[in-house]
């Protein structure tokens, strides 16, 4: 099996990688990625020599490269990964969002539709149904919730998801889609929430809370993600929309306590900030359909995979002070260069 993943140097698509090239070894896994600010090559350092994997450094709105690859690898699956994922990002800049997220979904399945595709997936967001009240936890997201987005990244997000059920429709592309709730662990862009605050408390920096800290997030072990993934890539039914999530809603500033607490740091490193504009409150999963239909269900709870997810900051540092110090963008042509004149 040939299997394309895009995105594949960022923190999910990442994991995936890692995932899947140990998971099937008959089957070739390979990483179409651009890398921007975002993607980082020592992400994959650990699976660079496996026989069953390959880099292809190309954009995915890049058409003709694009269309080569299709030609030369003969996918049998496409899950992309690669999108712009920063909401905060997506405020000052919206633009790269719609153009990568956007039209580099649909360069992807004109691709699938031309080559020929066992099945194309979309790994989508809970945050294409907006948020909920923080007072009514009872309500929850299932896959028949309206879309109705807040940021130019939710909307360049679903509006990428409209696309994929249209191909699906009119041109019957096999394809699926995935949307899940925040995710957290190993090799986390320092940009995010929790290894945001996890590298800036080891550095004694501040930490920016913003507006009050009460906004709420379902947070998924990114291991239980890759699972679900490959799950639904098998054994998922065309057409069809599955929720991802870890039934584990947390405020933000209880995540900043826990892990101050456990890197024995003084809360007095919490600053409160002038609050994200157009902030959505709360996000909650209802994951019934994906565990009914393909018995998968989150297999670390919060506790587990934040006491992970710390070590795994603290054992490798190296990663993420790379990120910091900027030095992780020379690595590519550092170690890469080489290599990707021999293939
Ligand atoms: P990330 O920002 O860490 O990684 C994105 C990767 O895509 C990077 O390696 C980057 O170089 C690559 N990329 C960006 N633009 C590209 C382009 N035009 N061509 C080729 N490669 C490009 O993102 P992430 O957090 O790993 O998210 C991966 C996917 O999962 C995204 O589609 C995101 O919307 C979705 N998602 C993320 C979360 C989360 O909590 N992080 C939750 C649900 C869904
Ligand atoms: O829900 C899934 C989404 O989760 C993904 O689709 C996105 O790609 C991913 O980035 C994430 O979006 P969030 O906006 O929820 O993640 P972020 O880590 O940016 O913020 C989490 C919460 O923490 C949010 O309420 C904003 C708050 N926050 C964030 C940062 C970076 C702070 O209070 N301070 C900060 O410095």
């Amino acid at each position: 099996m040939n299997i394309i993943v895009t995105g594949g140097a960022g923190f999910i698509g990442g994991n995936f990688m890692h995932y899947m090239v140990n998971k099937y070894p008959n089957d070739n896994i390979i990483c179409i990625d651009s890398l921007t600010y975002a993607g980082n090559m020592e992400t994959l350092e650990p699976i660079k020599d496996k026989k069953n994997y390959k880099f292809y450094k190309v954009d995915i709105t890049d058409r003709k490269s694009i269309y080569e690859i299709f030609e030369k690898e003969k996918p049998d699956y496409c899950i992309n990964f690669a999108a712009e994922s920063h909401v905060d990002r997506s405020l000052e800049n919206p633009e790269i969002f719609l153009k990568t997220n956007i039209l580099g979904t649909q360069v992807l399945m004109d691709a699938c539709r031309k080559y020929g595709i066992k099945r194309y997936h979309q790994v989508s967001t809970d945050e294409v149904y907006g948020d909920l009240p923080l007072e009514r936890p009872d309500l929850q997201f299932d896959e028949t919730y309206p879309i109705k987005t807040s940021s130019p990244y939710s909307a360049s997000k679903a509006s990428a998801d409209l696309l994929v059920m249209a191909y699906h429709r009119t041109f019957k592309l096999p394809c699926t889609i995935s949307r899940c709730s925040n995710n957290y662990g190993p090799y986390h862009f320092p940009e995010k929430l929790i290894p945001l605050m996890i590298s800036r408390a080891l550095n004694n920096e501040k930490l920016p809370v913003y507006g009050e800290g009460k906004n709420v997030r379902d947070w998924l072990y990114v291991e239980d993600h890759c699972r679900a993934i490959d799950m639904i890539v098998r054994d998922g039914k065309d057409g069809e929309v599955y929720n991802i999530g870890g039934h584990a809603e947390k405020a933000n500033i209880d995540i900043v306590k826990i892990i101050l607490k456990k890197l024995d740091k003084p809360e007095s490193l919490i600053e409160f900030v002038k609050d994200r504009p157009g902030h959505d409150l709360r996000y909650a999963m209802n994951p019934a359909k994906i565990e009914k239909e393909l018995g998968w269900k989150p297999s670390v709870t919060f506790e587990q995979g934040i006491d992970k997810t710390i070590d795994w900051y603290l054992n490798n540092k190296p990663w993420w002070e790379h990120i910091i110090s900027g030095e992780y963008q020379n690595y590519f042509d550092k170690m890469y260069g080489y290599r990707m004149d021999k293939k």
